[in-house]
């Protein structure tokens, strides 16, 4: 799993789709685009303006506004790691690299543009990786003009369904040590997947100065058929590349052979059930 996930171009290709059938992964797909539509719509971007996708992976935001503004608005493709520019710059090049593109390599905590540049900010999936959402905040409002909006798209993971709340204590020999440290991990203050709620970016945002700030929040339930196969993946699936994986993390609380005990006693109790899960995000958008 190292291997294949040694960095992030590789993950956003390969390894975040590496448990799913081909109908999870045209799901999954389609679920991309209709984020990335709803946040290009609420960007309300116009011609002429300036926009830049921070942390732009494969460019999934960056990409769909150069097919909706042709060469109407300056792009900036931009993340903190070159291999990811580099795979949008081979898609471009396919076809000829338009002169209203740009690429930043650049830390959202540390953003290589001037004061008040841009018309728009945006991100998705970005600030869930980054370990403190002040400083990046306050770099969105900076390179922004007065009167620019930061808009983006975030998973709320710290609150999500738990394993623990899909069993029956009664099946698994540690329930409450599984329990415990599950809630530990869905609430390190250090960890930047679950450090923040709706509540703290919108804080955070209006300390670093945004206005009419929205954080829109959204919990999807879905109900499904649990595979063996994908819920060893929640174990096994590192949520990034380098980033550790459920089972690694229990590893800190548990010795090995009890933690592969409790993972083959989730796999019997919930192989082949129905399981319903709550999946929080949020859509934001704030105002320079
Ligand atoms: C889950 S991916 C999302 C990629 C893309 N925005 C999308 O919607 O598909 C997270 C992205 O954030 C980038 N990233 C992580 N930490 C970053 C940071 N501190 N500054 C800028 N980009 C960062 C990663 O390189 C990666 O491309």
């Amino acid at each position: 799993m190292e291997e294949i996930c040694k960095n992030w171009s590789t993950w956003l290709k390969k390894t975040r789709f590496s448990y799913m059938n081909e109908t999870q992964v045209a799901q999954t797909l389609n679920w991309l685009f209709s984020i990335r539509d709803t946040v290009i719509d609420m960007a309300e971007i116009k011609s002429g303006q300036k926009v830049a996708d921070f942390g732009c992976g494969s460019g999934l935001l960056a990409f769909g506004i150069l097919e909706k503004f042709k060469n109407d608005v300056e792009i900036i493709f931009s993340d903190k790691f070159i291999d990811c520019l580099d795979e949008c710059k081979k898609i471009l090049e396919t076809s000829n690299t338009p002169s209203n593109v740009k690429f930043l390599q650049s830390d959202v905590t540390d953003i290589k543009l001037e004061n008040d540049y841009l018309d728009r900010a945006l991100t998705r999936s970005v600030l869930v990786h980054v370990k403190d959402k002040l400083p990046a905040f306050q770099e969105f409002y900076r390179v922004l003009k007065s009167g620019g909006y930061y808009c983006a798209f975030e998973p709320i993971i710290s609150e999500n369904t738990r394993y623990y709340e899909l069993l029956d204590s009664s099946l698994i020999s540690d329930y409450e040590d599984f329990k415990n440290a599950e809630t530990e991990l869905m609430t390190n203050p250090v960890d930047p997947l679950v450090n923040f709620s709706a509540y703290s970016l919108d804080k955070d945002l209006e300390t670093a100065g945004f206005s009419n700030v929205l954080v829109n929040v959204n919990v999807a339930q879905s109900k499904y058929i649990a595979l063996p196969d994908a819920i060893k993946s929640w174990f096994t699936a590192p949520p990034g590349p380098g980033q550790k994986t459920m089972k690694e993390r229990f590893l800190v609380y548990f010795e090995e052979k009890k933690v592969d005990n409790f993972i083959r006693e989730v796999i019997n109790a919930l192989s082949d059930k129905e399981i319903e899960v709550n999946t929080k995000t949020a859509l934001i958008k704030a105002v320079k």
